[in-house]
């Protein structure tokens, strides 16, 4: 059943919207068409296609390595597959911090191959001259600040951000500066729930948090996190909805037993 096809197109200004009217915005992330798929179906409200890719597809350490190409193929992937949703793309480490010149070309890629949406970068102040090149070109934008994974190798750790006065007040003038240059949205990534609550109350534009309490605009997981395909990964607010790392590996050694008991096929399952 695809009930998808009469909804509206989430856009940007519907984000606001739902800001202005209190309604809740649902986001998780997702790389391939066949997931885009059933996360548009359900009708999630935005598809993050996030460089957690590097993780849980390509099975690195970190966000560093996915390339921009890499983003595009899973971006390209995405969209197929998409008619509802909003979809938003990272921009992957180093390809818009050195330089605005190229943070527009890599944005412009991103746009121009894959057809998503917007994109997302991390940081505040520091980026700002790369977020104003790429809006000034009609790319949406929306920030990401707090624990900010491209960033691992400079804070050493994934413990929570801002818990001091100093990095709270920091991330604040960011959001605040990442809502004038013209942001539709900001990603809060484990900070403390106040300090959540007061960067949202006092910006205008939607804010989405993963790990950061309840009083945000919106909240994002990671599907193979939600979805508990990945058991080693468990922070205090990662939600499992499902266990489908248990599931998968009991389908998988049903497969393996029938296959070598010659099960399967059967009768029925031959020409
Ligand atoms: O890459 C990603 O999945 C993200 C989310 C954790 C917000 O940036």
């Amino acid at each position: 059943m695809n009930t998808t096809r009469e909804l509206p197109k989430i856009t940007t200004h519907v984000l606001q919207e739902m800001k202005q009217k209190g309604e809740k915005i649902a986001m998780l992330t997702g790389y391939d068409y066949s997931t885009a798929k059933l996360l548009d179906e359900a009708r999630i409200d935005v598809i993050l296609v996030g460089d957690s890719a590097s993780n849980v597809m390509a099975g690195h350490n970190t966000t560093l390595p996915i390339t921009l190409d890499q983003m595009i193929y899973h971006a390209s992937s995405v969209m197929r597959a998409v008619e509802r949703a909003l979809v938003v793309v990272d921009l992957p480490f180093g390809t818009y911090q050195g330089n605005s010149k190229e943070a527009l070309y890599s944005a412009i890629r991103i746009m121009k191959e894959s057809g998503a949406n917007a994109i997302k970068v991390e940081g505040g102040e520091e980026i700002l001259e790369s977020v104003d090149r790429i809006l000034s070109a009609g790319i949406p934008v929306i920030g990401h600040l707090g624990l900010t994974p491209q960033s691992i190798n400079k804070f050493g750790t994934y413990v929570v951000r801002a818990t001091g006065q100093e990095e709270a007040e920091k991330l604040k003038r960011d959001a605040k500066i990442l809502e004038s240059a013209g942001c539709f949205g900001v990603v809060l990534e484990k900070i403390p729930a106040t300090l959540a609550a007061d960067v949202t109350n006092s910006i205008s534009i939607p804010t989405i948090g993963i790990g950061a309490g309840p009083h945000v605009d919106g909240q994002v997981l990671v599907l193979h996190d939600m979805l508990g395909i990945n058991q080693d990964f468990s922070p205090r607010f990662l939600r499992r909805y499902h266990n489908l790392h248990d599931e998968m590996i009991k389908a998988f050694v049903s497969y393996i037993d029938d296959v070598k008991e010659v099960r399967f096929p059967n009768d029925k399952e031959k020409y």
